[in-house]
């Protein structure tokens, strides 16, 4: 069963970072039609703007909500309450929530709501159609309706616990983030090594990019470093040197379990 979300009346709330992210993600692919979007923004954003353009209507009286068949979350865990609870009473009873949120769990959203929820953790690669997206929901419809929502600009990963959420944040919305320290301290190595800091930013942001490339190919992780690692080569020298002493996944399990342990205090 497929839902089609392209026909529903789709409201975002909470324009920032990621629900900007998404919105270029949705018009681009067609995932959601212009005409069919309702933006709730306090502020004017370049993305609601140009969604505009493609006919959303921005912050439009209240009633309007009533066509919605989905509304997507996507303010500060810290605000939700805030955002979502005035609008409650202009949702018909068939809405699906679709909450993007870190740390906010679907039972307080449904308390609120008094709707189904479905939560849902992309990254901001959305809005190039590169996410991906880790997704959960114990009703079948609103993991169905996520699920329609999101397979068009993410790879969506869906979890068998709510409880999995947090560590799959910590694996894919934040990852990226830590991917790219890891990738500016290869840079830094680089200057060490005597390489000048464009010479070695360039280099760094150009492997990044082909690690990038390796994956399209769908070999697994470990078949793209046997490609690179030749037995006795220079970057086997390397591997070796980060995986002796356990610095490497040290550092990993550190970053993965400092991420869930702060979704789950928010
Ligand atoms: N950024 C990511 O990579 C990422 C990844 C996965 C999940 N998330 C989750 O996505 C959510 C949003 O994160 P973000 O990074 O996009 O944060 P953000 O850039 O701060 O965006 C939040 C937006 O919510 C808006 N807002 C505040 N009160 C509102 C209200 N009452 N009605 C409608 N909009 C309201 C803010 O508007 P103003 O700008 O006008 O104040 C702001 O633009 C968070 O819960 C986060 O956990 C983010």
């Amino acid at each position: 069963m497929t839902a089609d979300v392209s026909r529903d009346g789709v409201v975002l709330i909470g324009c920032g970072r990621l629900g900007s992210a998404m919105l270029e993600g949705w018009l681009a692919t067609g995932a959601v039609a212009g005409s069919d979007l309702i933006i709730l923004s306090p502020s004017e954003k370049p993305a609601a703007e140009a969604a505009r353009g493609r006919g959303a209507r921005i912050n439009p009286p209240l009633d309007a909500l009533r066509q919605a068949k989905t509304v997507v979350l996507a303010v500060k865990p810290a605000m939700w309450r805030d955002a979502l609870t005035p609008l409650v009473s202009y949702l018909n009873h068939e809405v699906i929530i679709v909450s993007v949120m870190a740390g906010v769990r679907s039972e307080d959203v449904f308390n609120v709501s008094g709707r189904p929820v479905a939560r849902v953790m992309p990254t901001t690669a959305v809005a190039q159609a590169q996410g991906v997206a880790a997704i959960w929901s114990d009703d079948a419809w609103a993991l169905e309706t996520a699920k329609a929502l999101f397979e068009p600009v993410a790879d969506v990963a869906p979890l068998d616990d709510e409880a999995l959420m947090d560590a799959a944040t910590a694996v894919a919305g934040s990852a990226p983030a830590f991917i790219y320290a890891f990738v500016q301290g290869l840079a830094d190595a680089g200057v060490a090594q005597g390489l000048s800091p464009e010479a070695a930013a360039r280099l760094a942001r150009g492997a990044l990019r082909s690690a990038g490339a390796g994956l399209e190919t769908g070999e697994g992780l470990d078949a793209l470093i046997a490609r690179i690692a030749s037995p006795g080569g220079t970057t086997r020298a390397g591997l070796d040197a980060m995986a002796d002493g356990g610095d490497l996944t040290r550092a990993a399990e550190t970053a993965v379990s400092a991420a869930v342990a702060r979704a789950r205090s928010l």
